[in-house]
């Protein structure tokens, strides 16, 4: 078999055989193949697409280009939560302690924030003391002890999609659904589960701008995942303006402690209710949805989430005084008010905009080492649909270096749109497919 061959079928429109697609990854994933010919069949995937059976041996053969997690000691049925990225987005910091408080076992590898969107692993590191990077064997013995553990990659997880979306980067070929999907897949199918769910993020702070792609997406992942005998959910969620009110590491912590503790803010909890009610029935810990809710607000009430939180970050060496009383976190120099600059309602902030205005304080990384500000970010004190008088404060900008704030205020103002008719509140939850026929 010859990469040149290969090259030219998917030039040529036609579709790869499944001994294709593993040559291909088995060869580049060892370096045999180079950039530049990778980068062509990328391409060429790109603009020609591919059909269901090559994005399933594509995912399968990127799945096996490293180790595989095998989590089935935690019984037959293991879930994984996936989010296709966005800003403020703090759901997996508070939805997994929540489930892990009802009974199912949590084996998380989050990653890390690149460009406008923040990462897991890089909130939880916000924790001092948190160990994010340990080896497998602990993470495994982790989860035996206490039911839970969120770590970073520490294995070598698909690799071949490691280096294959590092090259998408650097050749504009990001945004294709096939190469998406098998992304996400191949990821989640190493990882070790069996039952999958995806918060699949749709807006201008997501990779998915409109539904109809999303919808794509979602169609794509559950078939990969109905073809690799993975139950694979996907629920579409608003990710326009930043989830919450906080953007920026501890700052987010900080509002997932306080979500943990009761104090939920009503976006956040639409998609911790609606995710952690499937996670449950995927877990075959209960068939109805509204039920599955209920017993999700109960354990925020009753503490237990909160209490699984704590338990988590002691068993990863975090500090829980810094949980207990969260004012001990490390504050940003400069905390500096945004005023409204009229009176009405807030119509629009642009959620990507956001996410690169946090990045620009220091908040995420523009190039895969830059270093996080931990402290830096933005608290809102107003979000879409809200009404607002002149001179209100809009929102909380938290920066380290003087310079930052001029700007980053300028900015902020015109992102945050106020116009005078009222906006109606924007529903986080746009839908839900369980299934391929239900599209
Ligand atoms: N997230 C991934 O893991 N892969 C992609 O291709 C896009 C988003």
């Amino acid at each position: 078999m010859n990469i040149l061959e290969i090259i030219a079928k998917k030039r040529d429109a036609k579709n790869l055989s499944k001994q294709e697609i593993e040559f291909f990854i088995k060869e580049y994933t060892q370096n045999n193949i180079t950039d530049y010919q990778a980068a062509a069949l990328i391409m060429a995937i790109y603009i020609n697409g591919m059909n269901d059976e090559e994005i399933v041996n594509l995912t399968l053969a990127m799945a096996n280009s490293g180790e595989v997690l095998d989590l089935s000691k935690f019984g037959k049925n293991v879930v994984d939560k996936h989010s296709t990225g966005g800003v403020g987005d703090k759901i997996s910091l508070i939805l997994l302690p929540i489930v892990a408080s009802l009974g199912i076992p949590v084996a998380k590898m989050s990653g890390r924030g690149l460009g406008f969107t923040g990462g897991t692993a890089d909130k939880l590191e916000a924790i001092p003391g948190y160990k994010t990077q340990v080896d497998i064997n602990t993470f495994i013995q982790n989860v035996e002890n206490i039911g839970i553990s969120m770590i970073t990659q520490t294995m070598n997880l698909a690799p071949a999609d490691k280096k294959i979306y590092a090259l998408r980067d650097t050749i504009s070929c990001v945004d294709s659904i096939p190469l998406i999907a098998s992304s996400i897949m191949s990821k989640k199918i190493a990882s070790g589960a069996n039952k999958i769910i995806l918060d699949v993020t749709v807006g201008s702070g997501a990779f998915m701008k409109n539904k109809e792609d999303a919808i794509k997406l979602s169609k794509e992942m559950i078939k990969i995942g109905k073809l690799a005998n993975r139950e694979t959910i996907c629920i579409l969620t608003n990710m326009d303006e930043p989830l919450g009110y906080a953007v920026g590491n501890s700052l987010e912590v900080i509002e997932s402690i306080e979500f943990l503790k009761g104090k939920m803010q009503e976006d956040v909890k639409q998609v911790v209710l609606e995710l952690g009610a499937y996670m449950l029935k995927l877990a075959g810990k209960g068939e109805d949805i509204e039920k599955n809710k209920k017993r999700i607000l109960e354990n925020i009430e009753n503490g237990k989430a909160y209490q699984t939180f704590i338990e988590m970050v002691k068993n990863q060496g975090g500090d829980i005084s810094y949980i207990e009383d969260t004012s001990k976190f490390e504050k940003s120099k400069y905390i500096e008010p945004v005023y409204a600059q009229k009176s009405g309602y807030i119509h629009e902030i642009n959620a990507e905009k956001i996410g690169e205005l946090a990045c620009s304080l220091g908040a995420g990384r523009i190039k895969k080492d830059d270093k996080i500000d931990a402290s830096v970010g933005i608290i809102f004190n107003k979000k879409v649909s809200d009404r607002v008088k002149e001179n209100d404060i809009v929102a909380y900008i938290h920066a380290n270096k003087l310079e930052d704030i001029k700007i980053a205020k300028e900015k902020l103002i015109n992102i945050i749109k106020i116009e005078e008719d009222y906006k109606e509140c924007p529903n986080v939850i746009l839908g839900k497919i369980t299934n391929i026929s239900n599209i």
